[in-house]
């Protein structure tokens, strides 16, 4: 199996939740990161504790929701350590709320955050993917990508578009050798986000995040002659990893 060690990955969402486990899995492979994060203090946090542990983790607070910072971050993370193996987009927000309640602005925010952002992100990284001649892109999607849900028509829309984004990557990564996979979580995990989110009988059956990090290493080792133009499952992915 491919050695990981010193390829550069970039995770978004990587302050807490699933985004934390991901970086804490990369870092145990020795992977150099570029972890980005709206929220600064909890970032530093992560960043600290990586490289306390011999890792090479660079913080970078950004608002994906910000077309500009969110170039200016993947400018600087690419300055920084060259051309990405991985890109794994899993920053989101889900806002829950009735339609007939969803502003303009939360509409913008949660499509930006999940959509905007892996188009910014695919932009910044492809030409190097290009040059490289390999690259795995990795889409963090739900059951709200393929699935309608109540008070969710915002990151429903967001998550459905990212299923149709990685596709046409797919493709288009193909003839570049770069894969291009969403990945849906797969079973119940205990995130922030759920914790705000899940009913009590969801809590009572969730899971640590770092059980689903096997399918994102798995991932990292992906190219287009590997699994690419696929919905995967982190959960099924990292049970019963391939052969
Ligand atoms: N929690 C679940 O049950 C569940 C289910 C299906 C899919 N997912 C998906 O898994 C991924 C991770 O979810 P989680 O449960 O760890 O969520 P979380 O809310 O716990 O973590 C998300 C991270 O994204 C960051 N983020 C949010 N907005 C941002 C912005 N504007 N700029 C930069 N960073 C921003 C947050 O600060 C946070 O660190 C998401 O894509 C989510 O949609 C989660």
């Amino acid at each position: 199996m491919e050695d990981l060690r010193g390829a550069f990955a970039i995770v978004t969402g990587a302050a807490q939740g699933l985004g934390y486990a991901i970086a804490r899995a990369y870092a145990q492979e020795g992977m150099r990161l570029a972890l980005m994060d709206v929220q600064a203090e909890r970032l530093a946090q992560v960043a600290d504790e990586l490289n306390a542990q011999g890792g090479d983790a660079l913080p970078l607070v950004v608002d994906l929701a910000d077309a500009a910072d969110t170039e200016r971050a993947a400018a600087q993370a690419l300055a920084h350590f060259g051309t990405p193996r991985v890109l794994v987009h899993n920053a989101a927000i889900l806002i829950n709320r009735p339609f007939s309640e969803l502003t303009l602005a939360d509409w913008q925010r949660e499509v930006n955050v999940i959509l905007q952002a892996a188009f910014l992100l695919t932009k910044a990284v492809w030409p190097l993917m290009v040059t490289a001649g390999r690259g795995s892109l990795v889409y963090v999607s739900s059951m709200s990508g393929i699935k309608g849900f109540v008070n969710e028509s915002a990151y429903c829309t967001a998550k459905h578009g990212l299923e149709g984004f990685m596709k046409c990557m797919a493709l288009e990564g193909r003839p570049h050798n770069i894969a291009a996979n969403t990945i849906t979580p797969g079973m119940y995990m205990h995130t922030p986000m759920s914790e705000r989110n899940y009913p009590d009988e969801l809590k009572q059956k969730w899971v640590d995040p770092m059980l689903l990090t096997p399918a994102f290493v798995f991932l990292a080792r992906q190219d287009a002659t590997g699994v690419t133009g696929e919905r995967l499952n982190a959960w099924e992915l990292s049970t019963n990893p391939p052969a």
